[in-house]
């Protein structure tokens, strides 16, 4: 058992200097059982032979990034946050006299970064007043997300109407999202745990991989974006990841899950 273990931290050790992706970063229990898993689906009994396995089999590997990324994702997730979006940010984005710059982080297969920009265009925002910058750590997942194609399910929680006005339906299960909700997004590789943050953010989103992320790693991961926000920006996290004495990391809770950058009145 404790050999096993120890193998494990060879296996992610190997994958942090090919891929530069740190396992160690992510709560082990979980990412220790998805891996072993598809470890054993490929008839590997130990790290080192799925190791090897995954470095000569495309196929292996693109099964253990989807293993080790989740892309679960869906438009409007959890609708009623979005309408925090529409009542209280949108207001006061239309009467900035700058585009609203907007991050979708860990954004998937695109659905949370059209998602808000439809919300924004819904509020009254062209999208010539916003502009939204969505990374992801897995390139695939945003390779369908320019691709811009869902099916119907992904579609379950969008109010009546928008599918309409903002998709187009290709056939019964497939619908293309249009072009007037995607020329303001713009994807980007970005690895929230190691690569450098961009500053002066309006709304960073970042929701449903903070989950996965250990302790440590979360409490790095808030300074960052705190500091990646411009003044009285907002942090909009997932519905099971509430951020607990939000001050300690300079923010004040604005909404349920939305946080405001907490910045030094003018003058001091
Ligand atoms: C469950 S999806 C969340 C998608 C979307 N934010 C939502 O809430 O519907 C988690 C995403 O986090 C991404 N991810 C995992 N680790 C990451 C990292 N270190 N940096 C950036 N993205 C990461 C995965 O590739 C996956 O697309």
């Amino acid at each position: 058992m404790e050999r096993e273990r120890d193998e494990y931290l060879w296996f992610a050790a190997q994958v942090l200097r090919w891929i530069g992706v740190d396992l160690t970063e992510y709560k082990r229990p979980q990412m220790e059982r998805r891996l072993t898993s598809l470890r054993q689906r490929w008839n590997c009994d130990n790290w080192a032979d799925f190791f090897a396995l995954i470095r000569r089999d495309p196929r292996v590997y693109q099964e253990f990034l989807d293993k080790m990324t989740i892309n679960v994702s869906e438009f409007y997730r959890n609708p009623g946050r979005w309408e925090v979006v529409g009542r209280r940010l949108a207001p006061r984005y239309l009467k900035l006299s700058r585009p609203v710059r907007c991050w979708s982080a860990a954004c998937s297969t695109g659905e949370e970064p059209y998602t808000l920009a439809m919300v924004l265009m819904e509020s009254g925002l062209s999208p010539n007043r916003f502009e939204i910058l969505a990374t992801d750590i897995d390139e695939s997942a945003m390779e369908r997300a320019k691709q811009g194609i869902y099916r119907t399910a992904s579609l379950e929680h969008a109010p009546s109407g928008t599918s309409a006005k903002y998709f187009e339906q290709l056939g019964e299960d497939r619908w293309a999202i249009r072009p007037i909700v995607k020329q303001s997004v713009r994807f980007r590789r970005h690895n929230l745990l190691a690569d450098p943050y961009d500053h002066g953010f309006d709304l960073i989103v970042c929701r449903n991989v903070m989950i996965y992320f250990t302790e440590e790693a979360k409490m790095r991961i808030y300074p960052k974006f705190r500091d990646a926000l411009a003044p009285g920006g907002v942090l909009f996290v997932g519905s099971t990841e509430p951020i607990f004495q939000p001050e300690r990391f300079g923010f004040r809770v604005f909404d349920t899950f939305f946080y405001e950058k907490i910045s030094p009145s003018p003058g001091r």
